[in-house]
């Protein structure tokens, strides 16, 4: 378990070992913003690394895919969300985390 810190919305998140953020922010009671339902494939969910680059876990290759068709760098800070596990504290910025409105996301 990690605690990820989610900025500018100011939450902690506990992220087991082996669930991605996005699952977690979801198990929590946030939406956060996604057009391919987390399946990697839409970028909508691209994050920025402030803190804990080295608690991040390795970059999938669909992860990897993503970002580089969308034109993101691949400098390990922009992350998607839908992929990311971690195994210490992180803190990141994505905005449009909100509470989820159904309790759902
Ligand atoms: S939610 Fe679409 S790429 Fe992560």
């Amino acid at each position: 378990m990690a605690t990820v810190h989610v900025l500018p919305l100011a939450i902690d998140l506990d992220v087991p070992e082996g669930q991605t953020v996005m699952q977690a922010a979801r198990a929590a009671g946030y939406a956060w913003p996604t057009v391919c339902d987390a399946s990697a494939s839409c970028g909508t969910c691209v994050s920025v690394i402030k803190e804990g680059l080295d608690n991040c876990g390795p970059l999938p290759e669909d992860e990897r895919e993503t970002l580089t068709r969308t034109l993101v760098p691949l400098d390990g800070q922009r992350r998607l969300a839908c992929r990311l596990t971690v195994s210490g504290p992180v803190t990141l910025q994505k905005r449009g985390v909100r509470v989820a409105e159904d309790g759902t996301s």
